[in-house]
């Protein structure tokens, strides 16, 4: 009903009219392509009669981000119901959101015309933190000024501004000392990680101090929150790293994890090296103290070499493939050792357990709080209102380049 490019000029000289109008005829559709009735004062459009004037980064095809990627413009109507509408603080840039977009991830997001896209398309990002600039007259436990993340992935978060369900949302119930940074980047990291260390390993309470965890990844997002969980609780880490192109920012790297609270950190030169064996014995007091769980984000040999480091009846779980190589594992491991191997994907986990994954997060929040977990570094992507849509693309092609001093992250810059 409402297509780009025939608002008329009545619009502003009737515009109650059109209001009811448009109101009655697409009362689904949330958003539609920019209002050319829209007012501009220098280069940012102000909304005309409640509308919300935004920019989302799509794609109606998958492939490389720097390709398929493209920045869309497009008014958001007023609220009206239980919608919300939102203004993006922080969102990053997660491997995952990548594979998305290449088409080689489970999940994928379907392509609609909501936005008012000539093709159908789905807007990038999954998860973000974002405030909340108004309420429709049904919505009960938002308002004005709220911080809030989204429910579930695949929601899209690249997007300078939202309109979704009240349904849909996670309301950030104490903010205070908390960043966007923060809170942008909880839901899909720590939350993985304080599920994977917590409900795949029966700990003994009793030995805190005294049991083991290993992981390889241990620099990423992952891995930082892994670290400092298991810290809180008691559990002893061994984390292993790729080297650095020197020795000093191998060093460097090392010292940065065991700050956060890493008991052990290894090169993967050194955790597939013939000494690593003796290096365990020397940790773990000759196995005294048990190895009971690996996470692995990597594969291939690395994820072998975890495997082969567990004590008997332990678990390892994966939960990444970065290197791309499968995971192997000796026939022994099974038969005598008696490991179990798992996978957890926590888009999954959160559907199936919504109430526990805001629990969850909060818990997180709470340690953030405390100065008890310290923030990931990131590569910010400042995203003001008219900024160039190849500076955004090409922060999302970098995330998978490895190597990195930090996690991209959009910071949105621009106004209500
Ligand atoms: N299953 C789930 O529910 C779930 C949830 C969250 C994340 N993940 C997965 O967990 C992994 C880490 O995600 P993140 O967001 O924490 O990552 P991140 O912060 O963006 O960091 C990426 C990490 O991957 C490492 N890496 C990249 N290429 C590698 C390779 N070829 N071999 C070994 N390591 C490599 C990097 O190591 P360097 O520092 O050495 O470059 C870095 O530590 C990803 O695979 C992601 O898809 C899974």
């Amino acid at each position: 009903m409402f297509s780009r490019g025939v608002v008329q000029s009545t619009y502003r000289s009737n515009a109650s009219l059109f209001w009811k109008a448009f109101r009655a005829a697409s009362a689904p559709a949330i958003t539609r392509g920019t209002l050319p009735g829209a007012l501009t004062t220098g280069r940012r459009y102000i909304s005309v009669y409640g509308y919300t004037q935004a920019k989302a980064l799509v794609y109606s095809r998958y492939g490389e981000p720097k390709d398929v990627l493209r920045l869309h413009k497009h008014s958001i109507s007023p609220p009206h119901g239980s919608q919300v509408t939102l203004r993006l603080l922080a969102a990053p840039l997660n491997p995952a959101d990548v594979n998305q977009i290449q088409g080689v991830y489970p999940s994928k997001p379907p392509f609609q015309t909501a936005l008012g896209t000539q093709d159908p398309c789905a807007v990038g990002g999954n998860e973000g933190a974002f405030e909340v600039i108004a309420t429709g007259s049904g919505v009960k436990t938002l308002s004005k000024g709220d911080w809030v993340v989204m429910k579930q992935t695949g929601q899209g978060t690249w997007r300078t501004h939202a309109q979704m369900e009240e349904s849909q949302l996670i309301k950030i119930e104490d903010t205070d000392g908390l960043s966007p940074l923060q809170i942008s980047t909880v839901s899909v990291n720590p939350v993985t990680a304080y599920r994977m260390i917590k409900d795949f390993c029966e700990w003994d309470w009793m030995r805190s101090g005294e049991e083991w965890l290993i992981q390889n990844g241990a620099n990423s997002g992952v891995g930082r929150a892994v670290i400092q969980l298991a810290r809180e609780w008691g559990i002893k880490t061994i984390n292993v790293v790729r080297e650095r192109k020197t020795p000093e920012e191998t060093e460097a790297l090392k010292s940065e994890l065991h700050e956060l609270g890493a008991t052990a950190v290894v090169t993967e030169t050194e955790l597939l090296s013939g000494d690593f064996k003796n290096m365990l014995s020397g940790l773990t007091r000759n196995g005294r103290e048990p190895i009971r769980l690996a996470l692995n984000c990597v594969g291939g040999k690395n994820a072998t070499a975890l495997a082969k480091a567990l004590s008997p009846g332990s678990h390892l779980v994966t939960y990444g493939a970065m290197s791309k190589q499968p995971v192997s594992l000796p026939s022994g491991l099974l038969i005598f050792k008696n490991l179990a191997f798992d996978g957890f994907w926590v888009s999954k986990w959160g559907d199936k357990h919504p109430q526990l994954k805001e629990n969850t997060i909060n818990d997180v929040l709470q340690l953030t709080r405390a100065g008890k977990f310290k923030d990931i570094p990131v590569e910010e992507i400042k995203w003001a209102w008219d900024t160039d849509s190849t500076a955004l693309t090409a922060g999302v092609q970098e995330t998978l380049s490895g190597y990195r001093s930090g996690k991209g992250l959009f910071k949105y810059e621009g106004g209500d």
